[in-house]
């Protein structure tokens, strides 16, 4: 292709994926009614307050800095950042919450924080702030506290009525081709490009064994090639003898592993992520076949050699991720607390 026609595909939208078939990203599902500043005057504090618990809570407890990135990106990317995730499943809808559905479930971190944050703004501003913006600003604020530069979060999100786990179903897996993150993400309006960036964010937090690389069953079918080939073998075996064990495969479900065991720290922000998966160095098979993938591999040499990049795209990416398929307006509403829609609160 000449520069000009990759230039025009480009800026309609449209990437090539290297099954050579033509994705289009969904600029749609990217609303653009978002304001900065939406409580300014109505609840002048309420990032203020939310920063406050979310600096105070990650003192105490370092993983919801991952687990906050993530929530915001398990809410938004089924059925839109409503806080739909947030509602539980004791309390509401038992059996078919978003939150109980075993991509979420015992793997979701960062709950009570932001339970606690909403609970702090109620006391000043009663029924004026949205779960889903609190959550998207402390997703901000943990990347803050993760190492990222500062950047302001446009607001207006109001909260889902209801949750439906499964639509959970769509949530990207360990062992997904990239072909198909491509295409889901770009079905809600996320590039190639966003996909890679925001990945960046598995350089800190934890996987469950199950579909990793130590989980035999996750690496099989041509989808997991990539990842096959380029797997570091001893880099395997320290995860099986370490993290997940084979004897105790039974247990997958629940036993977990650093994302990156040579530095489990949050300090690691983006550091070595793209330079690991380059060496076939990561827990999820996927992430290491995006450094394989014709279609992908270009960026991820180019993240690893250019973090200051990464830092101002992740930002980027972040509020777009924060902008799919909202409510604003009269839709839905401002629940008392994240948990429990008004409706059945009886608090
Ligand atoms: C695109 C495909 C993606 C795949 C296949 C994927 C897969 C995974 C898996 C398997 C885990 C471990 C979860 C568990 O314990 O079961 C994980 C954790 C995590 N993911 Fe992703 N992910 C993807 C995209 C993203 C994106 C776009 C973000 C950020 C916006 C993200 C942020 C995180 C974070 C921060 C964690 C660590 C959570 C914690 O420590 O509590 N992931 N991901
Ligand atoms: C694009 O997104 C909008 C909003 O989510 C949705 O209504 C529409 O069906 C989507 N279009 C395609 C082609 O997926
Ligand atoms: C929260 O932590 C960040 C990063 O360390 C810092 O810049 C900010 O001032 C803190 N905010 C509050 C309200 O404590
Ligand atoms: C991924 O692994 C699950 C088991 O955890 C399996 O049911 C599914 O078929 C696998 N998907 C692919 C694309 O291999
Ligand atoms: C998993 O795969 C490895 C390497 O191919 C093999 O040595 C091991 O026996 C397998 N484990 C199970 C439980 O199938
Ligand atoms: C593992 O998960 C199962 C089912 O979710 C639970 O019953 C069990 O107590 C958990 N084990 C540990 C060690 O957390
Ligand atoms: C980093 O992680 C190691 C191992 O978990 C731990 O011993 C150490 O205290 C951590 N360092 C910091 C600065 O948190």
């Amino acid at each position: 292709m000449k520069p000009p026609l990759v230039f025009l595909l480009t800026l309609l939208g449209i990437v090539t994926s290297s099954l050579g078939e033509n994705v289009v990203v969904n600029t749609t599902s990217v609303s653009d009614k978002l304001q900065v500043g939406f409580y300014k005057l109505s609840c002048p504090n309420a990032e203020k307050i939310v920063e406050d618990v979310i600096n105070k809570s990650s003192k105490q407890n370092q993983g919801i800095i991952p687990g906050i990135i993530r929530l915001h990106f398990h809410d938004c990317y089924v059925t839109g950042c409503d806080a739909s995730i947030l509602l539980t499943p004791e309390r509401y809808n038992s059996l078919n919450a978003e939150m109980a559905h075993p991509a979420n479930s015992i793997s979701l971190r960062g709950m009570d924080a932001l339970e606690a944050a909403k609970a702090d703004i109620e006391k000043q501003c009663p029924g004026i702030v949205s779960c889903a913006d609190i959550l998207a600003f402390a997703a901000r604020d943990v990347v803050v506290l993760a190492g990222n530069p500062r950047y302001e979060v446009p607001a207006g999100r109001r909260d889902s009525f209801s949750t439906d786990g499964s639509f959970a179903n769509d949530l990207p897996k360990g062992n997904h081709s990239v072909d198909h993150l491509i295409k889901t993400f770009a079905e809600r309006g996320l590039t190639t490009e966003d996909l890679i960036v925001l990945e960046g964010s598995h350089s800190i937090g934890q996987t469950r064994c199950l579909n990793t690389i130590a989980d035999n069953s996750s690496m099989v079918g041509d989808e997991m090639l990539g990842a096959k080939t380029l797997v570091d073998r001893p880099f395997q075996q320290m995860v099986k003898q370490k993290f997940c064990p084979e004897s105790q495969e039974e247990l997958f479900w629940n036993m977990t592993s650093p994302l990156v065991p040579a530095n489990p720290n949050t300090s690691n922000w983006g550091i070595s992520y793209y330079d690991d998966i380059m060496k076939g160095k990561s827990l999820i098979p996927s992430d290491i076949a995006l450094a394989v993938d014709p279609s992908t591999k270009e960026l991820v040499a180019h993240f690893a050699s250019d973090s200051a990049d990464w830092q101002k795209k992740f930002n980027e990416a972040m509020i777009k991720l924060g902008k799919i398929n909202i409510l604003t307006d009269k839709q839905g509403e401002i629940r008392k607390t994240c948990r429990w829609v008004n409706a059945v609160n009886t608090a």
